[in-house]
């Protein structure tokens, strides 16, 4: 039986976090073991809110680092940086004069930033039309996304749909949508979503002293020392689940619960598993950053395959749609 197409994008708009990792980049690491996977940088949507080249081009390294280090094999799946499939903001056009100006006015994320008085550009406002164009492209089978992002899988859905109506059925594959639930969402240090946009993260290769300052900054209640506490309802406990085994993670709730551990002692334990989970990785990591060539040699293993792939898919849909072309790639 043919391997399913696995596909999923993280944006390179600054360093990754915690919740990153726990939300999504853990699972596409697992899931290059199930199927034929292709995992990009989305360089082009980071457009939408960075415009600073330098910037951009940093912040793509920085996350391919990320992904090597935490276990990512570029022999296993498909690993490349967006702007290497022209494909992509071709198709994106296509799907875009398809595309009725009211489904891009219901868009979450450009509804949030007007209500939030920003003033979005026309690349946030159509950033969907370009995830769909990102997922179509590889007649991707499953989207692992996790649930914020479930209305841009809704959309990419509803374009195929629409693409294979106007110019032929067989054109694109309708992905299935796969929202990973294996996590809630991870809360920052002052307990809201931990986000880049909200300046509350841990990132995933802080160490050392900006580690100790970001965790021991983490907010609690004022509950004191010596009574007992509630492990559910704290953001630090919230963080430790996520990293303990269970023995550890209920030796721990069971202290918060008899009282005389204070939030400090949790901390402290905190602090020691992230040290201890992340450990390995920030040394692939080191590694990795001293090997520019090889980092080079993966994007472009994986953006060749990549382009292949997406070149099969748009050339017929090319034709369908009766637009000239004198030249091959
Ligand atoms: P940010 O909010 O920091 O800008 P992104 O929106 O770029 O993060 O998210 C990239 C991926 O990480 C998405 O798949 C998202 O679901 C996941 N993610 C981000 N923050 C969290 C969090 N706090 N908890 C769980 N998953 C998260
Ligand atoms: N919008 C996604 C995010 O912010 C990133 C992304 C871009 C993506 N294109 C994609 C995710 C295609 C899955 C499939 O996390």
């Amino acid at each position: 039986m043919k391997k399913k197409t696995i596909l999923s994008g993280i944006q390179p708009s600054g360093k990754l976090h915690i919740g990153n990792y726990f939300g999504a980049m853990k699972q596409h690491i697992e899931m290059q073991e199930k199927g034929d996977a292709f995992y990009f940088l989305a360089n082009y949507h980071s457009l939408t809110s960075i415009t600073d080249g330098d910037r951009i081009n940093e912040n793509t390294m920085d996350v391919v680092l990320d992904y090597l280090a935490l276990g990512l094999d570029p022999e296993k799946c498909t690993f490349f940086a967006q702007s290497d499939v022209p494909q992509t903001t071709e198709l994106a056009w296509i799907l875009g004069t398809l595309t009725p100006v009211s489904l891009m006015e219901k868009g979450v994320a450009y509804k949030d930033k007007v209500a939030n008085g920003l003033s979005p550009n026309i690349g946030l406002f159509t950033y969907p039309i370009l995830q769909a164009a990102d997922i179509l492209i590889y007649h991707s089978d499953i989207v692992p996304v996790g649930e914020d992002q479930k209305q841009n899988i809704e959309i990419c859905r509803d374009l195929a749909g629409k693409l294979n109506r106007a110019y032929g059925d067989d054109l694109l594959k309708i992905p299935e949508e796969h929202i990973v639930k294996s996590v809630a969402t991870v809360p920052g240090t002052d307990g809201r979503k931990m986000s880049k946009s909200y300046g509350n993260t841990i990132n995933i290769f802080d160490e050392g002293k900006t580690l100790k300052k970001k965790v021991m900054s983490i907010e609690t209640d004022s509950t004191p020392l010596e009574e007992p506490k509630n492990p559910e309802t704290c953001n630090v406990f919230a963080l430790i689940k996520l990293l303990a085994d269970k023995p550890l993670r209920e030796d721990i709730a069971e202290k918060y619960r008899e009282g005389g551990y204070g939030y400090g002692h949790a901390k402290k334990q905190l602090l020691k598993l992230i040290d201890e989970y992340f450990e390995e990785a920030r040394e692939r990591r080191k590694m990795f950053a001293e090997d520019q060539s090889y980092i080079n040699d993966v994007l472009q293993t994986g953006g060749s395959r990549a382009r292949e792939r997406a070149e099969e898919v748009m050339e017929p849909i090319r034709s369908a749609t009766g637009l000239f072309r004198s030249f091959e790639y």
